[in-house]
């Protein structure tokens, strides 16, 4: 009897762990980011700005949950150790902006690092793991970014570092989003779930261009996309590729996005981020200033159709089929038995693509609904038409 009661305790504590784990990031995360516009400087101001930015543009209603709080945030410790905003930036304090967020229907999302100080010189959270952790839980806080800055380049250290920090944040009271940024070079798709993260960067920082050609270290749209391609095995519900920011709306203007050579990009490039990142289900933050988005951006940002890719609960990202010097073409299964392609113009000039669909392993006849004009454009079992230079065609392919 008594080993029946220890048994039945035992499944239920799995149960109840795997459904919290279950839980954390099932679709990827999708908000605004700090770090391009506000970089060394965020504060509650704008920050609350922003945000109600994101409820009047319909971007909270489309999805866009969160507010991502980058580096620069903090002012220190207290005479406890316990971590503290910098009172200058956020006079009102972090958890006053929490509750605030939480109010207009959004999350919170905080920035820290595995070394003593963070990227921008800032107090960081290495061996005061369990204390920030419980910290941030105190605060509302929905998401971390752990950096990597100033931390040992070894992989076994980094999977160790993000472990503890995982941990804390299980121990914190609170569901908190982990996500792992040590920017790709210890492939942290390798462990990053194991050790406790809901996502994890892919590449170092984008830039606000379609290419790097020059190797300067910043990458650009198309440079992650072919790195994450190749990633799709990793990826699942609570486990995502992160390709970073969406750069749609900066055309070149301001912050980091606009180093090394980040000279903005053409609609069709922006328009080919978003449909592709959707595809490869890497969380999408946008990263303008929400307060003066263009309508362009706006759309691309808001397309239902495409976010529900993004979103989709099967949580299965895309596969590339094809990739020629000229195209790329993507494929992936949806939740309700649909399928989505994207077909990707890589060349320098308007190119007329035909794709059959058996190529793509689909047989028979599907319903192709075009995910950019919303619209149905015909019943068919293969599609041709032009594909503008870096633009993405996306279609829902409904089997007849
Ligand atoms: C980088 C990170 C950026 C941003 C920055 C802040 O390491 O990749 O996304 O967070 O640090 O200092």
């Amino acid at each position: 009897m008594k080993f029946i009661k220890i048994c039945f305790t035992l499944i239920l504590f799995v149960q109840i762990s795997f459904a919290q784990e279950k839980k954390l990031a099932a679709t990827p995360p999708m908000g605004w980011m700090s770090w391009n516009i506000m970089s060394e400087n965020p504060n509650e101001k704008d920050i609350k700005e922003m945000a109600d930015a994101m409820v009047n543009s319909g971007m909270v209603q489309a999805g866009y949950q969160y507010i991502f709080l980058d580096d620069c945030w903090q002012g220190g410790r207290d005479n406890k150790n316990n971590i503290i905003a910098d009172p200058k930036k956020f006079p009102s304090g972090i958890k006053a902006l929490a509750d605030y967020l939480h109010s207009i229907g959004m999350k919170l999302g905080i920035y820290s690092d595995a070394a003593p100080l963070t990227c921008g010189g800032y107090t960081a959270s290495l061996n005061f793991e369990d204390q920030d952790a419980k910290t941030f839980a105190s605060w509302g806080i929905d998401y971390l970014k752990y950096d990597y800055c100033n931390a040992p380049e070894d992989v076994e250290t980094a999977k160790k570092r993000y472990g503890t920090i995982a941990q804390a944040l299980r121990k914190s009271g609170r569901d908190i989003v982990l996500g792992i940024c040590e920017w790709g070079p210890r492939e942290p798709w390798n462990w990053g779930a194991q050790a406790g993260g809901q996502s994890w960067r892919t590449t170092y920082d984008i830039r606000d261009k379609w290419l790097d050609v020059e190797g300067q270290g910043g990458v650009g749209i198309y440079n992650v996309v072919d790195k994450m391609a190749g990633l799709a095995s990793f990826s699942g519900p609570g486990k995502w590729n992160d390709g970073d920011m969406l750069v749609a709306g900066l055309h070149g203007t301001k912050g980091p996005s606009s180093a090394f050579k980040g000279v903005g990009c053409s609609q069709a490039e922006y328009q080919s981020q978003m449909s592709l990142y959707s595809m490869l289900n890497s969380p999408l933050y946008a990263s303008c200033d929400i307060r003066k988005m263009d309508n362009e951006a706006k759309t691309i940002f808001t397309n239902e159709e495409i976010i529900a890719l993004n979103q989709d609960i099967l949580g299965k990202q895309a596969e590339r089929k094809i990739k020629t010097d000229i195209c790329d073409v993507f494929v992936r299964p949806l939740a309700n038995g649909d399928f989505a392609i994207a077909v990707l113009n890589k060349s320098a000039s308007a190119q007329n693509a035909k794709i059959n669909f058996t190529e793509l392993g689909l047989s028979g006849h599907y319903q192709i609904r075009d995910l950019w004009q919303h619209k149905i454009i015909g019943k068919n079992k293969m599609w041709s038409g032009e594909v503008k230079t870096h633009e993405t065609k996306v279609f829902r392919l409904k089997k007849v």
